[in-house]
């Protein structure tokens, strides 16, 4: 492979220590990375080189004895460090040296890899440098190519995605474009589109006539830990709900792909978005709910009179012949009693009244069959299914059939999202990013849903609370 340079803005910031290093160290681990490589990290503050790497040493999140001393700092040595505004031009001219000097070292013009890992308000400004600097056309023909991956949020709503978007198409084709939802690399989210149409089973009773209703939940536990200057202003809607919970209902949802590859991947998810029907603020108030935990005002970098929702929940509808009366309800919220990212997709119980249950009262599902995907944690599959009690009557109870993926071989262990993100953007396969189209049809949705939303009172809860009402 090409020798490739990855370029982080932001490398100081959590999801580069966090995310992206610890990621990139893992991969080169496991001998994934192109054998020639270089990370140049930019950022505002100023370190020394040496300084620079003890602290993505001390920050990367490594647990003791993960790997051996010598790989680690074999990693650091491909690292290097650049100081600079992201406004200011002159700092693009001394990247472009460093990048020569790098291409030099290579004896080729290497692959770029421009990771945006900064709040969202600067990629504009990020990207009219790059360009004004010639940053953005690839050095050497077809010798290296030039990509871009940029985080979410994509924009902030219809308008400034639209406006970020036409940038974007203005610096570098569609193939270049990587947009980040990292919901998508994770391993259980994949195997929802292998579950369905590997399996024949299911498809035929995908729909609403067997198909009660689908219930799609990213319930955290902890707070904004920190992030309060980059959360207060989006809140949970538009953090995870525009991405990360539409993309979970799309791959629930779609049309079976002609084949399963990017293009038409993307294209059923952006097509079942775009029919997601529009709730407004008259219908808001039976379809919609926001909250606050208690004390959130008071965390950091938080406006002390902030309404920022940091749990939602909807009742979406698709309209479309599949999924005709079929309420998709939608959840996220943080501060909440547990960890759970799930979609629990309840079957209709045709035969109802046919069998006797030991216990009614005690089993609101009763006779229901539903089957759950567990994204995170403990991923899973498990179908909830209902057998005869042994004894005298027909009376039946549930019982449930479970896949864990904790049960595949240790050395399958799957990657971290972020692992597959980077791993995909290098090899330039972008099934697990969004299109342009699927960024446009969640916006499409989610602006006038924010709006509506906006007109409901808050509801507080108290952290920790296993439900909001
Ligand atoms: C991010 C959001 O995109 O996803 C965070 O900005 C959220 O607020 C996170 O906590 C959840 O991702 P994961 O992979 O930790 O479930």
């Amino acid at each position: 492979m090409n020798p490739t340079t990855f370029i982080i803005f932001g490398v100081t910031g959590d999801l580069a220590q966090r995310k992206l290093l610890p990621s990139l160290l893992s991969l080169y681990v496991k001998k994934l990375l192109p054998a020639k490589f270089f990370i140049v990290g930019f950022s505002r503050r100023h370190f020394s080189r040496e300084d620079f790497r003890q602290y993505v040493r001390e920050n990367m999140n490594i647990r003791a004895g993960q790997y051996r001393e010598e790989d680690i700092k074999h990693f650091l040595d491909h690292m290097c460090y650049e100081q600079g505004t992201f406004d200011s031009p002159a700092s693009y001219s001394t990247l472009a040296l460093r990048l020569t000097a790098i291409d030099d070292g290579f004896h080729r013009c290497s692959n770029k890899l421009f990771h945006l890992a900064v709040q969202p308000s600067f990629y504009e400004t990020i990207l009219d440098r790059l360009s004004e600097s010639g940053l953005t056309i690839p050095c050497g023909g077809n010798e290296g190519w030039t990509r871009v991956l940029v985080e979410k949020p994509f924009g902030n709503d219809i308008e400034t995605a639209r406006k970020l978007d036409a940038k974007l198409a203005d610096l570098f084709k569609e193939e270049q474009i990587f947009r980040i939802d990292h919901y998508l690399a994770k391993e259980a989210l994949q195997n929802i589109v292998t579950f369905r149409f590997a399996n024949a089973l299911f498809e035929p009773l995908w729909n609403y006539r067997y198909i009660d209703k689908v219930h799609i939940k990213l319930l955290e536990k902890n707070g904004i830990e920190g992030r309060g200057e980059f959360y207060d202003p989006v809140g949970a809607l538009k953090d995870v709900g525009q991405n990360h919970i539409l993309q979970m209902m799309a791959l629930v949802a779609m049309e079976r792909p002609a084949m399963l590859d990017a293009l038409h991947i993307r294209s059923e998810r952006a097509k079942v978005l775009s029919r997601l029907k529009v709730i407004t603020p008259k219908t808001v108030g039976e379809l919609g709910l926001r909250g606050q935990y208690e004390g959130y005002t008071s965390e950091k970098g938080v406006s002390p009179a902030s309404s920022t929702e940091t749990y939602f929940r909807l009742e979406a509808a698709i309209a479309n012949s599949r999924w005709k009366g079929v309420p998709f309800f939608l959840e996220s919220g943080k501060g909440l009693a547990e960890n759970r990212s799930e979609i629990d997709i309840y079957f209709k119980n045709n035969e109802a009244g046919s069998f006797g249950t030991n216990d009614h009262t005690r089993d609101p599902l009763a006779g229901q069959n539903v089957l759950t995907f567990r994204i995170q944690p403990d991923e899973s599959i498990k179908i909830r299914f209902w057998v005869k009690t042994p004894g005298f009557t027909f009376n039946v109870e549930p019982k449930t059939l479970k896949f864990k993926y904790a049960d595949f071989p240790p050395e399958a262990i799957t990657p971290d999202a972020y692992e597959r993100v980077l791993y995909d953007a290098v090899v330039g396969d972008q099934t697990l990013f969004t299109s342009t189209d699927e960024v446009m049809a969640a916006w499409k949705f989610i602006t006038p849903v924010w709006h509506a939303l906006g007109t409901l009172p808050l509801t507080m809860y108290r952290k920790g609370a296993r439900e909001v009402l």
